[in-house]
């Protein structure tokens, strides 16, 4: 126990993607470590650590809202502080440093990507010598690795085996925030996989910019199908990845999908536009027919394979006639799930000085028209699990009703079922159950938890 961080309490905002996700539960790890205490609400908290996301402008707006809106926000009335704490980190902490305090002088710490760990350091100065508090790293020297972290679900796990990003994609922010690709050592990898299983981690992800690019910093060519067995044979039930570059995905990898029998049939793989004129502005490295060629090899690999995608609209440039082409391949594709987001320039990048003359309201007709084509998919993929049994992990009770369970299917769609007579969503949570599907909407299914005569002989035998 610390004495600067006993008897205080913390919150956390993230914002972003899912290593900034993780980064927050080594935030928490290392706070609770120090002896404070995590709370929801920023009423409750002496400290709110902000970890921010800068690559769409929406996201650096609503960060300057949140931290004005604490301005007079009154303490816990237990607090032994003399005012809340208010930290920013990740990549917009990366991208501003010192101009953060600048336009916001009641931010008391600004940290970046590259140094989580000194969080705790810059906290207890601003509490014991007041003041601003800003360090910025320009790298990495190794892999950060060693923080604690509290998960969020305690049978799921995050696991960053890559940090940074070499692609330069022209509209994208991300190499300039987090840095060049740095793979994680296999050894290490393997050995969190193994603790995680060891204390009952259901499901494992795969975290990194471009998983499939893992290794060529360390072994000298792609190891990322390597590093899949290897996680395989550790015994998770369930193992994930993210994000995957279309441009590196390899033929080893597709495979994998059919022959890995942990490896879930669900596949996020960003096409970001179906035009090779826009593909090459962007400087994607690959061509609509190689990722249509991509989609159909995973298809004979893992027939039923669920696809998600990352598309931008508006992109500088894009015609009519581009965009028709992105429309066709999510005709042609099917995505289960299509993340869209509608071009936003960010200074530094390439992209930002290509002009861009389109007017905004024929960017956000093409927008709600694929938003559109996307749900009619979304549903229409969907519609193949009806009738079928699925074996679901529970996550808990759903949003809405608390005799309701929510949780994933191997494909990853969200399961919704009533709780079994006798048995509660939050008993359930992390256990896996089969469910009948009832029903298949546009973003769920819903069904009816059925009783697994394989489970229980299972459990006979387990008390024999
Ligand atoms: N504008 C709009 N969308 C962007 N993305 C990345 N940079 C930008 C940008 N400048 C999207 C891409 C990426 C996802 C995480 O965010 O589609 O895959
Ligand atoms: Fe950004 Fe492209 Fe790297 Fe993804 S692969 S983080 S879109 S630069």
């Amino acid at each position: 126990m610390h004495h600067t961080f006993s008897h205080t309490t913390f919150c956390i905002r993230t914002f972003g993607c899912q290593m900034n996700k993780h980064d927050s539960e080594r935030i928490a790890g290392m706070l609770e470590g120090l002896g404070a205490l995590q709370v929801d609400t920023y009423d409750e908290a002496d400290m709110v650590v902000f970890m921010t996301c800068c690559v769409r402008e929406a996201a650096d707006v609503r960060l300057l809202g949140q931290v004005a809106s604490l301005k007079n926000l009154p303490l816990p009335k237990s607090s032994k502080l003399d005012h809340r704490i208010i930290a920013v980190g990740g990549c917009i902490g990366q991208r501003d440093g010192e101009k953060l305090v600048r336009e916001l002088p009641h931010l008391d710490v600004v940290f970046g990507t590259h140094n989580l760990a000194s969080l705790p350091r810059l906290i207890e100065s601003a509490i014991e010598a007041g003041g601003h508090h800003v360090e910025v790293l320009d790298s990495a020297e190794t892999f950060p690795t060693d923080l604690p972290s509290v998960r969020e679900h305690s049978w799921a796990a995050w696991l960053p085996i890559t940090i940074g990003c070499n692609n330069f994609c022209s509209y994208c922010i991300v190499p300039y925030v987090r840095g060049r690709e740095k793979s994680r050592p296999l050894e290490d990898v393997i050995a969190d996989a193994r603790t995680y299983v060891a204390a009952g981690v259901k499901e494992i992800t795969l975290l990194g910019q471009n998983v499939n690019s893992y290794g060529r910093d360390l072994y000298g060519e792609p190891r990322f199908a390597d590093l899949l067995d290897e996680v395989d044979a550790t015994g998770i039930a369930r193992l994930r990845f993210a994000t995957s570059h279309p441009k590196d995905l390899t033929d080893g990898v597709i495979e994998r999908f059919g022959t890995l029998r942990s490896l879930m049939p669900a596949l996020h793989l960003p096409v970001q536009s179906g035009s090779d004129r826009i593909l090459e502005a962007m400087n994607r490295r690959y061509t609509r027919d190689h990722y249509l060629g991509l989609i159909e090899k995973l298809r004979e690999a893992c027939p039923g394979i669920a696809l998600s995608s990352d598309i931008i609209v508006g992109f500088p440039g894009e015609t009519e006639k581009d965009f028709e082409a992105t429309y066709s391949l999510v005709e042609e594709v099917g995505y289960n799930q299509v993340f869209t987001f509608i071009y936003s320039k960010r200074e530094g990048t390439p992209a930002a000085s290509m002009v861009d003359d389109s007017p905004h309201e024929v960017i956000q007709e093409r927008f709600d028209r694929l938003v559109d084509l996307v749900q009619e998919k979304a549903w229409q993929s969907n519609q193949v699990d009806a009738g079928k049994t699925i074996e679901v992990l529970v996550e808990g009770a759903s949003k809405r009703d608390r005799s309701v369970l929510s949780g994933k299917s191997p494909k990853n769609q969200t399961v919704h079922a009533r709780v079994p007579e006798g048995s509660s969503a939050d008993e359930l949570a992390g256990t896996f159950v089969s469910v009948k599907v009832e029903e298949a909407r546009t973003w769920y299914l819903s069904g009816s938890v059925i009783e697994d005569e394989d489970a229980g002989r299972m459990l006979k035998s387990d008390a024999e």
